[in-house]
């Protein structure tokens, strides 16, 4: 295991699949018994930049789930690379507790902190990727569908941080990834060049389309995301002119497979990316698979946390 999780890109699939077996145990012991306390004494800090809700409480309740503790610093507080340097950041804390999350506007920023933290790091979001949100998005996948190989999972929108990560665990575990979006709002090809190594050696199919319609044809997961995300607040009145042809409607879900589930990681915008119709209705995921976080965080810690 690396000392940090920072993005699936990675790890290989098999650590991946690893790490997906061992949040459907540990999710299954959570609901039996609870957590073994293997965290006692552990302290994870949770360092943001940026406002959450379920990433800061599934972290801290995995934390107390299994015996540790977790500490929220908050946006104001520490003021990354602003009032004192990431690597000092990193290094003071360090001496303080077990683990850092942090989730951050420059993706450079968290992994600067994992450079210099000797204490293993996590990518709780970064204007590039949001890996935690990956894991989990795997997880709810695999528990509708048993796998993500040979599946066909569709993205809607803006090729943003969490499309990246989404794109990368399919493309590693074997599902097929289409995404359809505006043009200027195409994933950054850095990630897409990584997709494209992962899909050659998975065997999974991945289309890139301006079409909303042909990108759910056969889609057995439609997924969206928010049109502006986080620190793109001035930009969103001109994305509202753009992305409305992608919101995932009832029309639109009523083109995939059957069986299709939507997925969004939330917020929700409801009515603009997502209508109340679909997010409310019988293909929605979207409450099981923010819990998911929890479960799937609680893996992703225990591999760096208890050293397996
Ligand atoms: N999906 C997600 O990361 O939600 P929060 O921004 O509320 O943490
Ligand atoms: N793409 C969104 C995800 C929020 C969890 C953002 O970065 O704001």
């Amino acid at each position: 295991m690396k000392k940090d999780f920072l993005a699936v890109s990675d790890y290989s699939p098999e650590a991946l699949q690893e790490m997906l077996d061992l949040a459907i145990r540990l999710k299954k012991e959570h609901f039996a018994t609870g957590n073994k306390p293997v965290f006692k004494g552990k302290v994870l800090a949770m360092v943001f930049q940026k406002p959450s809700l379920r990433t800061r409480m599934s972290f801290d309740m995995a934390m107390r789930h299994m015996g540790g503790d977790a500490l929220y610093i908050s946006p104001n507080e520490i003021g990354l690379g602003q009032r004192e340097s990431v690597a000092d950041v990193a290094r003071v804390i360090s001496g303080y507790v077990s683990a850092i999350m942090a989730r951050v506007f420059d993706h450079a920023h968290v992994l600067e902190l994992a450079k210099w933290a000797s204490i293993p790091v996590i990518n709780g979001l970064s204007d590039y990727n949001h890996p935690c949100q990956g894991m989990a998005d795997a997880l709810t996948i695999i528990e509708k569908f048993g796998t993500l190989k040979d599946l066909n999972v569709t993205y809607l929108g803006d090729g943003n941080n969490v499309a990246v990560s989404l794109m990368h665990i399919c493309s590693k575990l074997g599902a097929n990834f289409t995404i359809a979006n505006p043009e200027g709002y195409d994933i950054t090809p850095k990630a897409v060049e990584d997709a494209i190594k992962f899909a050659k050696t998975s065997g999974s199919k991945l289309n890139f389309l301006r079409d909303p319609h042909q990108s759910v044809k056969s889609a057995h997961v439609i997924y969206t995301d928010t049109w502006t995300s986080m620190g793109q607040e001035a930009e969103t009145e001109k994305r509202k002119l753009v992305f409305p042809p992608y919101q995932v409607n009832a029309n639109l879900v009523s083109e995939a497979d059957k069986d299709v589930i939507v997925m969004h990681c939330l917020p929700a915008h409801r009515n603009q990316e997502l209508t109340d119709e679909v997010a409310d209705g019988p293909h929605s995921v979207i409450f099981p698979q923010a819990h998911n976080r929890l479960h799937a965080q609680k893996a992703v810690l225990y591999k760096l946390l208890a050293g397996e």
